[in-house]
């Protein structure tokens, strides 16, 4: 398998707080792989590094066939980054900027010109072409800013949060986006923080968490790793909510709050769920069901930490 981004061991420290402990990572060649992780984590340096705008400090990291540190022109010719934030000009058109970035990019007039065409028709663009940015609904915009990275035709495209303070509307949007991308066979890696979009339009995910790799692999083997049966108690308020999960926590369960609800992962057999109610008899509880886990529990176990809201 041809790998478009080979990453190992990679390391980055800032003065004495280390970022990236030693990360390796992988994504096959038109694939679209999600690095996830809370804010913080460490996913902007990591795509920094990847599109050779900051230096590792060690490690392997080769993107599109060319170590970073040795050919770093050559990278960035094969790559584009749309970060988190936009570099549209909103008193430009969508038109305009297209084409400008072409001119930028030493596309002749005439071909800046039938690029910026081809790229609105294909971001839906093309009823908002000739008005200025600053009309534009976020997720244009954030579509346009995706975009203005094909222009020269990369390889590996980044996006690092793509859909990061966008309505849902917006959202769905870039997502319907990204799935073309895929389609069309480009590489892609995302970073967010949102379990369901990775789960939603990656092929590969990767856990970063506490400046490691915490596991990776497709949503469903995320899913089976931590196994069992996820059980979710549905309490009638806040009060009760709180006593449900310290009475839970005191007991070694590790439970996950989400509204008036209680996840906790447990192994599944009848045993350990009944423990489970006996341990929060005096809590009245509305509703209990048992489902597999969710990506969200994958994550609560393998970070130890609450999922970002
Ligand atoms: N240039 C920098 N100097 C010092 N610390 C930084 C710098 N860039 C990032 N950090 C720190 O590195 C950690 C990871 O940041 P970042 O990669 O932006 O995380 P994420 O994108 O996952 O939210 C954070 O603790 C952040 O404060
Ligand atoms: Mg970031």
């Amino acid at each position: 398998m041809t790998y478009t981004v080979e990453v190992e061991g990679l390391r980055k420290s800032f003065g004495d707080t280390v970022v990236l402990d030693g990360i390796d990572l992988r994504v096959a060649r038109g694939t679209v792989a999600a690095l996830l992780g809370p804010n913080g984590a460490g996913k902007t340096t990591t795509v920094k590094i990847l599109s050779t705008l900051l230096r590792p400090e060690a490690g392997r990291v080769h993107v599109a066939g060319c170590d970073v540190l040795a050919r770093p022109a050559e990278v960035r010719r094969r790559i584009s980054l749309t970060g988190q934030h936009a570099t549209v000009d909103e008193v430009l058109t969508g038109r305009e900027n297209l084409v400008m970035m072409g001119r930028l990019r030493h596309l002749t007039k005439a071909a800046a010109r039938e690029r910026a065409g081809a790229l609105l028709e294909r971001f839906d663009l093309v009823e908002a072409a000739d008005r200025r940015v600053a009309t534009y609904s976020g997720g244009m915009a954030r579509r346009l800013d995706i975009a203005l990275g094909l222009v020269d035709d990369p390889a590996v495209l980044f996006l690092d949060e793509p859909t990061t303070g966008l309505d849902p509307r917006g959202r769905r949007d870039v997502w319907d986006t990204v799935g073309e991308l895929a389609a069309s066979g480009v590489t892609v890696l995302l970073t967010t923080q949102y379990l369901e979009e990775a789960d939603r339009l990656a092929d590969s995910i990767s856990v970063l968490a506490g400046g490691r790799i915490a596991a990776s692999g497709t949503a469903d083997q995320l899913k089976a790793l931590i196994g069992g049966e996820t059980v979710e108690l549905v309490l009638p308020d806040a009060g009760a909510l709180a006593s449900a999960l310290s009475l839970a926590e005191l007991r070694g369960y590790r439970a996950r709050v989400a509204d008036l609800s209680l996840h906790v992962p447990t192994d599944g057999t009848a045993a350990e769920v009944r423990e489970l109610l006996e341990v929060v008899a005096g809590v009245p509880v509305l509703r209990v069901a048992v489902h597999r886990p969710t990506l969200d529990d994958v994550f609560l176990a393998l970070t130890e930490q609450a999922v970002p809201a």
